[in-house]
């Protein structure tokens, strides 16, 4: 775990100096350079608040950080120094991790319909959990890594949440004993059983009626002789005062499941594969209105001028669908606006439509907002804006996902180097970073 974050620049902010700062520190320095260039600032801080957030509402569950859902080298390092397993899909995810500096037995390949070169990979690089939910894996990962330790993902009813996973990977309970009699005549080692309640679960009772069916093909697994010592309770983990449910109100749900199926006594090691939780709060996404069009309603009456329906606006933003907005449809309502300067939601509002900046019609970001009227060169916020967005933006049309500054707070430095030595992190004074060179004044 040396040199863990090397290469990765951050501020250290003194007391007083906010993230706003910084946004606005940015913003007059590219407006000096008359450069309106789309940028986002993530709160290195938030991920240590979110993470003593977990550490109280979850102690028995060790998070293993899903890397898909943001995948920036100052995130990885940050959570790897807090002692975060991680859940990667790929071989470039593998590496990444690794490359850092986590060992191979802090990583799960929770991805359970791999490549073969991808596996052969992870071989090499002795990444030995992975997932699995059908029998052609078991012969794949049977042929390539026979001491893999194999762990089953099972379907759970999911459907109530946004991003919905379980038609396309889970086995169903009753295909388990299959599934676990041809591992065995394979002579594959399971060590245990994950899945996932889908991405933003809004039911925390899909968490405990997981754990329960988790229960179940544990017992098969020890009836077929297998050892099974790992529980994976997944991904989708509200991170958000906007969420639907809050985080401790599913860890309320997932805690007496855990101890009626799972008791302390058993010693199965209960992980986690959180993404979004971690993240979401972190980044906030700085835009700039690159065009406008002003859409005359010609049949207004006065009613529809009180109402602001006399006209539509479209903004054009420098990010979009292809972008940081990619996976923004299901998390719209969530994720409304705010100005940078000038505007406010007391002024008169109008029914506004917003696109992305590329040359597809599917780069539309939203037609529910009612806002006042901007103009061109406009700067607009984007809170919670650090889940599924620089990991899943594309060069599509020959953009590209908007560059980070990354910053954390002095006293969320302080926690860290505290998180630190409580989990005996090895020192790393040679990891090339001074702080003190680092802190911005007010
Ligand atoms: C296997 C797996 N684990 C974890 C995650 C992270 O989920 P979330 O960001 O909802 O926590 C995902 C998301 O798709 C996933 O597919």
């Amino acid at each position: 775990m040396e040199n863990i974050m090397n290469g990765s620049e951050f501020v250290i902010l003194e007391k007083g100096v906010t993230i706003m700062d910084i946004i606005d520190q940015k913003i007059k320095e590219q407006m000096l350079r008359e450069n309106t260039d789309a940028f986002s600032v993530a709160d290195l801080g938030d991920l240590v608040h979110q993470h003593l957030r977990w550490q109280k509402a979850l102690p028995r569950v060790k998070p293993f950080y899903a890397v898909k859902c943001n995948n920036s080298k100052p995130v990885a390092q940050i959570l790897a120094q807090m002692g975060l397993g991680f859940d990667c899909a790929s071989k470039n995810e593998i590496a990444t991790i690794l490359d850092i500096g986590v060992p191979a037995e802090r990583i799960i390949y929770a991805n359970p319909c791999k490549e073969v070169s991808h596996i052969k990979y992870a071989v090499s690089r002795g990444v030995q959990m992975m997932t699995f939910d059908n029998k052609d894996e078991l012969l794949k990962v049977a042929m390539i890594y026979p001491t893999a330790k194999m762990v089953v993902r099972i379907a759970v009813n999911d459907f109530t949440s946004h991003s919905p996973l379980s038609e396309k990977f889970g086995a169903s309970l009753s295909e388990c004993r299959l599934l676990m009699e041809y591992a065995k005549a394979l002579n594959l080692d399971i060590i245990g059983v994950s899945f996932h309640v889908g991405s933003g679960c809004t039911d925390p009772k899909i968490f405990a009626q997981a754990i329960a069916d988790a229960h179940v093909v544990f017992d098969i697994g020890i009836h077929l002789g297998f050892q099974m010592y790992l529980l994976d309770i997944g991904g989708g983990f509200p991170g958000i005062a906007e969420d639907k449910v809050t985080f401790e109100e599913v860890a309320a749900e997932i805690n007496p499941a855990l101890d009626i199926y799972f008791p302390d006594k058993t010693e199965v090691q209960i992980i986690a594969e959180p993404g979004r939780y971690y993240v979401t709060s972190s980044f906030t996404l700085v835009v700039n209105i690159i065009a406008r069009k002003i859409i005359e309603n010609s049949h207004a009456s006065s009613n529809d001028e009180e109402a602001g329906n006399e006209k539509t606006m479209m903004y054009y933003l420098n990010d979009g669908v292809y972008g940081s907005f990619n996976n923004f449809a299901k998390y719209r309502e969530l994720l409304k606006p705010t100005f940078y300067e000038k505007h406010s939601l007391d002024q008169k509002l109008y029914n506004t439509r917003i696109w992305g900046p590329t040359c597809d019609a599917w780069d539309h970001i939203s037609d529910t907002w009612k806002l006042p009227e901007l103009e061109i060169g406009d700067w607009l916020l984007f809170r919670n804006n650090g889940a599924y967005t620089i990991s899943t933006s594309t060069m599509f049309n020959g953009f590209h996902a908007v560059p980070t500054h990354y910053a954390i707070s002095e006293d969320a430095w302080e926690t860290l180097q505290n998180i630190k030595k409580e989990i005996q992190f090895p020192v790393e004074e040679q990891d090339g970073v001074d702080p003190q060179h680092l802190v911005i004044r007010q």
